[in-house]
């Protein structure tokens, strides 16, 4: 864990747009190293486009973006995956016609790592995720949704982030498999510090795992706070967890 005083992430102000679709109106966010920070809100409201922007993936039009102190906001995208901030997006995006162990090593060279770490953080991978391991050679895109999630974290544990970014890890999956890669979360929070954003519309799982939680609606940052106190508000309650899909 870092000791320094600034976050780890630090959002300011940050706005951004698809064409005039106004898709974050001024966002102010931070996440600590060693925390895991919930964004939850309903479908639509710029999770995705807040994660991406960090990536520069639209480009922020207004505010700033800082990791571990350092002003990000104009750096180019492919600069910023060197800063070791591993992102899986929405839908997975795995590489179906690869097999699982190539999809993982295309994790591990984006971290330079040496052959022993490497070996090191695979085995770290398949410890955490044994589904993995049983079909290290099969095709990525045989792998169930469950299967292809864990790829997607794996893949991006292995280039060895300082912060991971979740973009609806539980999206379409059974609550048993939703569960499992709650747990690994946890995990991998608890034994090894990893810091995390979790983007989710499940804000009942979400909010549990949370140290803290923010609420994102049309662009806004509309609630923030600690995730077990967000959850027992009702406005959160009548929003994300009674009555609703969720
Ligand atoms: N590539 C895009 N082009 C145009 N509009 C987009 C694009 N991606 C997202 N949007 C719009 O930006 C807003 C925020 O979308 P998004 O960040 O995907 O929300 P969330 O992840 O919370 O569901 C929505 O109004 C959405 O329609
Ligand atoms: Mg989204």
């Amino acid at each position: 864990m870092s000791t320094s005083a600034h976050p780890l992430l630090s959002i300011r102000g940050l706005r951004a747009a698809y064409g005039h679709i106004e898709a974050l109106k001024g966002i102010d966010l931070d996440v600590a190293a060693g925390e895991i920070v919930a964004l939850i809100g309903a479908n639509g409201a710029g999770k995705s486009t807040l994660m991406m922007t960090v990536f520069g993936r639209p480009r922020a039009r207004a505010g700033e973006i800082r990791f571990d102190g350092q002003d990000i906001t104009h750096t180019p995208t492919h600069r910023i995956a060197h800063l070791r901030i591993a992102q899986s997006p929405e839908g997975r995006r795995i590489f179906p016609r690869m097999s699982v162990a190539e999809n993982l090593r295309m994790g591990a060279d984006a971290a330079q790592a040496s052959e022993s770490e490497r070996s090191a953080d695979l085995d770290r991978v398949l410890a955490l995720f044994p589904r993995l391991k049983e079909r290290l050679n099969q095709r990525g895109g045989t792998l169930s949704g469950g299967e292809q999630q864990m790829l997607a974290i794996g893949r991006a544990l292995m280039s060895r982030p300082r912060l991971l970014m979740l973009d609806e890890p539980s999206l379409g999956l059974a609550p048993l498999i939703a569960r499992q890669i709650f747990d690994a979360i946890r995990t991998l929070n608890r034994q090894d510090g990893l810091t995390v954003l979790i983007v989710e519309q499940n804000a009942n799982h979400a909010l549990k795992l949370a140290h803290r939680g923010y609420v994102m609606v049309n662009g806004l940052i509309t609630l923030s706070g600690n995730g077990a106190e967000l959850l027992e508000r009702p406005e959160i309650r009548a929003a994300y967890l009674e009555g609703g899909r969720h």
